[in-house]
């Protein structure tokens, strides 16, 4: 990947570009609490983007992407958003960054990356964290990390129309080899935990569905929890965000707000939970509590949050047939991969099991990712 950047840099722009990367991530447990100011527990993993950067003396960006085969140039002005989505990220980053008092000065960029595009493994904030990062340090802007992540998720918000939480962006920036990192999305907070599952795997499954509507879903997903937060809010006025609530707080409002709401909030309370309880579980090296907690999590994602599909459906209860310790779908649903926990001696008869069965059900294989818990964004 290095070579090939840098070689379609010189051909470019005749010179070296200054190298930069980031990550995609996985999440072991804390899905769709992160919106909902509670915890989440995501690593960087070893796919991600690379872009060669520098300077070009001018107020435009130069850009090509070697997945898209495409070059884009854009200026830095509101009115200057290019057409192409994957473009976006970039011009979002460079807006996000002006508007919190940095400097983006023009410059050339090549970039590629292997984060497998809508398999919910966020290729997006792999590209939105290279560039934020890189543009920072190019521009000693001085911004510190947490802002670099929050310039992608303000990205998503203000250019690409995805209302996400700060999971994404933060493991991507934050990301260490090894190991996870709870995040306690209201505080910000966040403490790194070292994962070396000994005679464990965690192996993706990637169903390679993808939702055309998984955007809106998605944002549908947080104005449900925003309606059911505002209700248990009149009666407890602390109550700031879905997290800070009691069950027997939801309990109270039950009559009041839509039934659907009514779910998506249960869920969301419990998951808070349980990635605490999965902490918990790590500190014993209990993996069998955490692998439970993983396929409590795939049920209520798939029957109260209602953001899993058939496949993913399919390849989970697959799991527990194969004795997986744990499984469940990750990110934002709606489509892309399974994350799998599965003690060393299982595992070729799960994957040869799941790719038979799945293959025989759906017509095409999943894909099967080893994911290396690594290092988030720097400069290479
Ligand atoms: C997507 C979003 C994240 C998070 C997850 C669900 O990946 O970008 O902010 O909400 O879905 O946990």
């Amino acid at each position: 990947m290095k070579t090939k950047i840098q070689e379609k840099f010189k051909t470019l722009f005749g010179e070296e570009g200054t190298l930069y990367m980031s990550s995609g991530r996985i999440n072991l447990i804390g899905e769709h609490t992160d919106y909902n100011g509670g915890y989440v527990f995501p690593g960087a993993i070893n796919f991600g983007v690379m872009a060669a950067i520098n300077p070009n003396g001018t107020d435009k960006v130069k850009v090509f992407s070697i997945d898209f085969d495409e070059f884009v140039e854009f200026g830095l002005q509101e009115e200057d958003k290019p057409q192409q989505q994957w473009a976006r990220y970039i011009f979002g980053v460079c807006r996000e960054t002006i508007k919190r008092g940095g400097k983006v000065a023009g410059f050339n960029a090549v970039f590629a990356g292997d984060v497998p595009l809508g398999a919910g493994l966020s290729s997006s904030a792999a590209l939105e964290s290279v560039f934020a990062f890189a543009i920072n340090e190019i521009n000693g802007n001085g911004i510190e990390k947490f802002e670099l992540a929050r310039i992608g998720q303000s990205t998503e918000h203000n250019y690409c129309g995805v209302k996400c939480g700060i999971m994404d962006q933060f493991a991507s920036i934050f990301g260490k080899e090894g190991s996870l990192i709870r995040l306690n999305c209201k505080t910000g907070e966040y403490k790194y935990f070292p994962f070396h599952p000994k005679g464990y795997r965690v192996v993706l499954l990637d169903t390679c569905v993808k939702h055309e509507l998984a955007s809106s879903a998605y944002n549908k997903r947080r104005e449900s929890c925003e309606r059911a937060a505002a209700a248990i809010r009149a009666n407890h006025p602390e109550v700031e965000f879905l997290s800070d609530a009691k069950r027997l707080w939801l309990d109270e409002v039950r009559d009041q707000i839509p039934q659907e709401d009514f779910l998506r909030a249960e869920f969301v309370i419990g998951e808070v939970q349980r990635v605490l309880d999965v902490c918990d579980a790590l500190e014993r090296d209990d993996y069998e509590t955490v692998g439970e907690m993983m396929y409590q999590t795939h049920f209520g994602l798939s029957r109260l949050y209602e953001v899993s599909c058939e496949e993913l459906d399919f390849l989970n209860k697959l799991a527990r047939k194969c004795d997986v310790t744990g499984s469940r779908v990750m990110g934002g649903g709606f489509g892309g991969c399974t994350i799998n926990l599965v003690k060393e001696e299982l595992y070729d008869a799960f994957i040869a099991t799941a790719v038979k069965e799945f293959a025989a059900k759906f017509g095409h294989e999943p894909k099967i990712y080893d994911v290396v818990i690594s290092d988030g964004a720097r400069k290479l």
